[in-house]
């Protein structure tokens, strides 16, 4: 709601859920934010009429508060030295990498921290004067995890709430961030804090008691997702899991559509009728594994057991962070390999590997999904990981496999996957044969159940159970959604 006063319901993330693009002609335009974040919160806001405060993903610009597609969006100014040492500094090349398992090595500085720190006051400064007295305000992600505290200060009449949408690490690897206290005490500024999984709830939980003075409290909350509370200054600080998801039947309906059905018909002709079509879709980011199954698929080609005539790879990667250095080093390698698969076992006119470094819109991803025949998700570590559950909102005829990683935070609840572990090769191999041989009936048995789960548990349900743990009235609409969508799982 907004009123004189300002908004009653506020999410504030790095990133708006548009980047301004500018064009060589000097106009400019709006274009969908990468990532599995926007995906989620994009829904779950416009039906909840509140604002978003954020980034306008390019820096130097000044932009004016604006509505666009019905979402009322407040930019905040970066310049080019703190999307340097902030954005592509602290958050993604310290906190993103040892978030993940440090898959790869996290590299600190102090002046990168100093922008962090500075960036992150600059956030809740803008909160605060948007939000209306006593509005709720809801903190997205790793590169904010300081706005609770500093909003506290600024505005102690607000309900606060944080969701990490990043795996919160093993206690062993966060305490090596030297200002560890400084991001746990940041975060304890939040009346509730979410996490994907139970694990990075009590690993924070834990970490909070050694390095906040806070002390944990014995009683296990009764509302859902709670695993345990803390007292800090005293105030109840609520910890929780919540593993977020997607408007999963609005894929669904994309996925029914006559234009999608026809393009998924169309990708399959473009691509030479193969026997089986193995699709990867992500963020080209060093936490994917896009390197694992390129491995994989090239050995199962060089050993022949699979037939570069009957099966093709294709690989959807959308840019991202392509002046951190490690996505620079990645992005190297990725396109070596694609280069050395298709030296290797392409025809001219039929490549073994299709690869494009390209965003694209969201029906294209849907024929795609609903295109192929195994979906190979493989990151080495994720929070989530949505793509998996997109996969699955598209494939109502039931059809198509879901190779998915253990180390998704997905996998707990997408069980009747074809799990691997993506450190296994072998693993990988053999399970990617295992899925593109699959029986029709297991397959169609495996993805019902898949269906059910991702069709009931949306978005929107993620939201509602998040804010009323955060105490937030949430009776806006109906709940026939989860019904339904379970019903339609049943009869697909
Ligand atoms: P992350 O948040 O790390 O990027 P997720 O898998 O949770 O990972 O979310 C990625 C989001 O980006 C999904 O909504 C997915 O559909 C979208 N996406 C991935 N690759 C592309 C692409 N090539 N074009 C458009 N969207 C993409
Ligand atoms: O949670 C994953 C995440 O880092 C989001 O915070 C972000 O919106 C998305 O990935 C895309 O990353 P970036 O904003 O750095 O392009």
């Amino acid at each position: 709601m907004e009123s004189a006063g300002g908004s009653g319901f506020v999410v504030v993330a790095n990133r708006l859920p548009v980047d301004l693009e500018r064009q060589a002609d000097g106009t400019q335009r709006w274009r969908p934010s990468p990532g599995g974040l926007v995906t989620a919160l994009e829904p779950m806001l416009r039906g909840r009429d509140g604002a978003w405060v954020g980034w306008p993903g390019v820096p130097d610009e000044d932009v004016e508060p604006l509505e666009e597609n019905g979402l009322r969006l407040h930019p905040v100014t970066l310049t080019s030295q703190e999307v340097a040492d902030y954005y592509e500094g602290f958050s993604n090349a310290s906190l993103w990498p040892l978030y993940h398992d440090v898959v790869a090595p996290p590299v600190f500085h102090r002046h990168w921290w100093q922008a962090y720190v500075r960036v992150n006051e600059r956030f809740a400064d803008a909160v605060a004067d948007v939000a209306a007295p006593g509005a709720t305000v809801w903190v997205q992600d790793y590169q904010l995890q300081l706005v609770p505290s500093a909003l506290r200060l600024r505005r102690p009449d607000l309900r606060i709430g944080f969701f990490l949408h990043i795996p919160f690490p093993p206690t062993e690897l966060f305490i090596q961030l030297p200002w560890r206290s400084q991001i746990v005490e940041g975060l304890l500024g939040a009346d509730l804090i979410g996490f994907q999984t139970p694990g990075g709830a009590r690993n924070f939980r834990w970490l909070a008691t050694r390095l906040a003075g806070s002390t944990a409290t014995a009683a296990v909350g009764r509302t859902r997702g709670r695993t345990g509370d803390l007292d800090y200054q005293g105030r109840r600080v609520r910890l929780g899991s919540f593993p977020i998801s997607i408007d999963s039947a609005a894929l669904d309906k994309l996925a029914r559509s006559d234009t999608v059905r026809k393009r998924a018909r169309e990708i399959r002709a473009e691509l030479g009728e193969p026997w089986r079509i193995v699709l990867g879709v992500d963020r080209l980011d060093y936490t994917k594994g896009i390197d694992v199954r390129l491995r994989a698929f090239h050995e199962l080609l060089t050993e022949r057991r699979v037939d570069a005539e009957q099966t093709v790879l294709v690989q959807l990667a959308t840019p991202s962070r392509e002046r951190v250095e490690h996505y620079q080093e990645m992005r190297a390698d990725i396109e070596q390999s694609v280069g050395r698969i298709n030296g290797e076992f392409a025809r001219v006119g039929h490549p073994a590997v299709h690869y494009l470094h390209q965003f694209l819109p969201r029906d294209e991803l849907a024929a795609f999904f609903l295109a192929s025949d195994v979906m190979l998700v493989t990151p080495l570590r994720d929070g989530m990981n949505l793509v998996a559950k997109e996969y699955i909102a598209c494939r109502p005829d039931l059809g198509g496999a879901l190779v998915l990683s253990e180390f998704a935070g997905a996998a707990a609840e997408l069980t009747s996957a074809f799990l691997v572990n993506p450190h296994d090769l072998d693993g990988v191999k053999n399970t990617l044969l295992e899925a593109l041989d699959v029986s029709e009936e297991d397959g169609r048995r495996r993805m019902r159940s898949l269906r059910r789960q991702v069709l009931a548990h949306d978005v929107d349900r993620w939201a509602r159970g998040f804010l009323e743990a955060l105490g937030v009235d949430t009776s806006l609409g109906d709940d026939e959604t989860d019904d339904d969508a379970e019903a339609d799982a049943r009869g697909a």
